[in-house]
């Protein structure tokens, strides 16, 4: 699915309007160097620009940490905004006005009209709990509570914390009660409704602006289960969310680290330390999403896991959702906590010094991924290297291409002591192609690639291809698919520029795909030469793809008979190849 639900045109029309070159020369300094403008990469650090902004493709890349594209994806890294957001503001640079619609796209959008009366709701919800905390009598056992962890009445009050009084209903009774249920902050069952939260300590969860979204209660003592959480609603979506975000950017708008923690104690005890840094998910595996929406505050995040097994696969999990977000300037670290400690039990065990001594110490990424992959491998056995390499490609190849990937390549190679081909060479100099869209054995990209690399970098060589061409092309095997859609968009649209182009893959399946090609075409492609290069690859692809075709063909020929239709192709086919 698309981020949002903004009309794809409305977006191409913005991307059309706005000019990438000004709007990151107003916020780095731009020098002209033929026909693009280098500045110093913003998202990694480096003394020699390898950052370029092209104009006439509406892209920016970085030769360096591999950032790559167009100004929609500039405003979400640079000015940190969400999709929505930043669609806006260029809509807005743009002179025109944004079509409204449902805003729960990527990130915190601003609410959709009709969200307004449920979080109107959950902050009243959060005013309630938190007087009856201060002012109930019977709440005295939860300021104990509180008081016996550590938590000061300021803490309690930055975090809003509340109190949830015991008792089937509470809240009160004036509160429209399918309001109430569809908030999750009553249950209907049979004929009655209940308080969900009942006897306990109540976490109000904020989204990015501050808004109170939903909730965390937790019990004041040890029956189960111990917390319970709101249930999913429009404005409540646990897979995006962090707790304590809101909170910590509150502290420090851009903070040079965050930590990522398990539970919502953790934040509120550190913060109490004087460590402001501390988010956490809510109860639920760290998402692809939690780590984007990370990556946009800082350049580094250190997840704080326990050490015991599931503290281990929930920082595994934290790892694989992490690996597509990689590159140069990013970090990503781990520090397993010592036994049987979470944060809060070791910040206040041993201090703020000690635990942020621990954090700087926190494991950096490779380190981290080839200790835990060889964890159960006896390196000395050619069958450990092998298993190594089975277990550690899949997941580097989710990486974006670029310098931090092939570190880990190179890494990779060491401990396994295999060495794997060279890196890609021009595709002039690609010899032994075959039609798939994947890269070769040998790392040379397919002619596939190449092709499709091609159009996404210079969108207007579409209209070099023949319709006979296009069939064959879109009917192949691998990267058939891909190519079809990238022509039919040409077609409907043929000036898009690649900025543009690229935009339409946004959170669709070939996203990646399509970043790793345009990144490989802007180092690889010389600008004179690409009506060429396009033809000369056009012209080999058709040759192998026939090739594969009556390959096929004869293949299963041997096999059953071919039917009349098949007889005809396989005919002209070799008629055409002269064989
Ligand atoms: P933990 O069990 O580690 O709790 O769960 P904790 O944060 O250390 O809590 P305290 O210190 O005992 O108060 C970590 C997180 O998992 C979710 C909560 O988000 C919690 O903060 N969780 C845990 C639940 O949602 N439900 C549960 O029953 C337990
Ligand atoms: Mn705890």
């Amino acid at each position: 699915m698309r981020a949002g639900r903004i009309p794809r045109e409305f977006i191409q029309e913005v991307l059309a309007r706005v000019d990438l070159v000004e709007l990151i020369g107003g916020r780095l300094s731009l020098k002209r160097s033929g026909h693009s403008y280098m500045a110093r990469c913003p998202f990694h650090n480096e003394k020699t620009p390898s950052f370029t902004v092209r104009q006439d493709k509406q892209f920016y890349h970085c030769y360096g940490c591999g950032a790559h594209g167009n100004a929609i994806s500039f405003l979400m890294e640079y000015d940190r905004l969400n999709f929505i957001e930043a669609v806006r503001q260029l809509a807005e640079q743009a002179g025109l006005p944004v079509p409204t619609g449902d805003d729960t796209g990527s990130g915190v959008a601003s609410p959709a009209p009709d969200t307004q009366p449920l979080l109107d709701l959950q902050d009243k919800a959060a005013q309630f709990y938190a007087l009856q905390l201060k002012t109930r009598p019977d709440a005295a056992r939860a300021v104990d509570y509180l008081r016996n962890r550590g938590i000061t009445g300021e803490l309690a009050r930055r975090f809003r914390l509340g109190y949830a009084p015991p008792g089937w209903r509470n809240l009160p009774p004036q509160w429209p009660e399918p309001d109430l249920i569809s908030a999750g902050l009553c249950i209907r069952k049979d004929d009655t409704t209940y308080d969900r939260f009942r006897d306990r300590i109540m976490f109000p969860i904020r989204n990015r602006r501050g808004q109170v979204i939903g909730f965390g209660g937790r019990v004041l003592n040890d029956d189960k289960p111990k917390y319970i959480n709101s249930p999913e609603t429009p404005v409540f979506r646990k897979h995006r969310e962090l707790y304590g975000l809101y909170e910590a950017l509150e502290h420090t708008r851009q903070p040079a680290r965050l930590l990522l923690v398990e539970g919502y104690m953790d934040v509120i005890a550190l913060a109490g330390s004087g460590i402001h840094e501390a988010v956490a998910t809510l109860g639920t595996a760290t998402s692809e999403e939690h780590i984007q929406s990370l990556f946009r505050y800082s350049s580094e995040l250190v997840f704080c896991f326990d050490g015991d097994r599931a503290g281990l696969q929930a920082a595994w999990k934290a790892l694989e959702a992490a690996l597509p977000y990689l590159r140069e300037g990013r970090q990503v670290r781990f520090l397993t906590l010592p036994g049987g400690h979470d944060p809060d039990s070791l910040v206040r065990a041993s201090g703020p010094a000690h635990f942020l001594a621990q954090v700087d110490a926190a494991r950096p990424f490779s380190e981290y991924f080839f200790e835990r992959l060889c964890d159960s491998l006896d390196m000395q056995r050619i069958e450990s290297r092998a298993s190594l390499i089975k277990l550690a490609t899949p997941l580097i190849a989710k990486i974006p291409a670029g310098v931090f990937r092939s570190l880990l390549e190179q890494k990779l190679a060491e401990l396994s002591g295999y060495q794997p081909a060279a890196r890609p060479t021009p595709p002039g100099s690609a010899r032994r192609n075959n039609g798939s869209a994947s890269s070769s054995a040998s790392g040379k990209p397919s002619l596939m690639r190449i092709f499709l690399a091609l159009l996404l970098y210079e969108p207007r060589l579409a209209g070099l291809l023949t319709e006979a061409s296009r069939q064959q092309i879109i009917a192949a095997p691998r990267g058939g698919a891909l190519a079809e859609k990238i022509l039919a968009l040409l077609q409907d649209n043929p000036n898009l520029s690649s900025g543009s182009l690229q935009e339409t893959f946004r959170d669709e399946p070939e996203e990646g795909f399509v970043r790793e090609l345009l990144i490989w075409a802007t180092s690889n492609m010389v600008s004179s030469q690409l009506e060429a290069e396009f033809t000369g690859t056009v012209h080999k692809l058709e040759q192998r793809l026939t090739e594969q075709r009556i390959g096929l063909l004869l293949d299963k020929s041997t096999r059953s008979a071919l039917d009349g239709k098949e007889q005809d192709e396989l005919r002209t086919l070799l008629r055409h190849t002269g064989k």
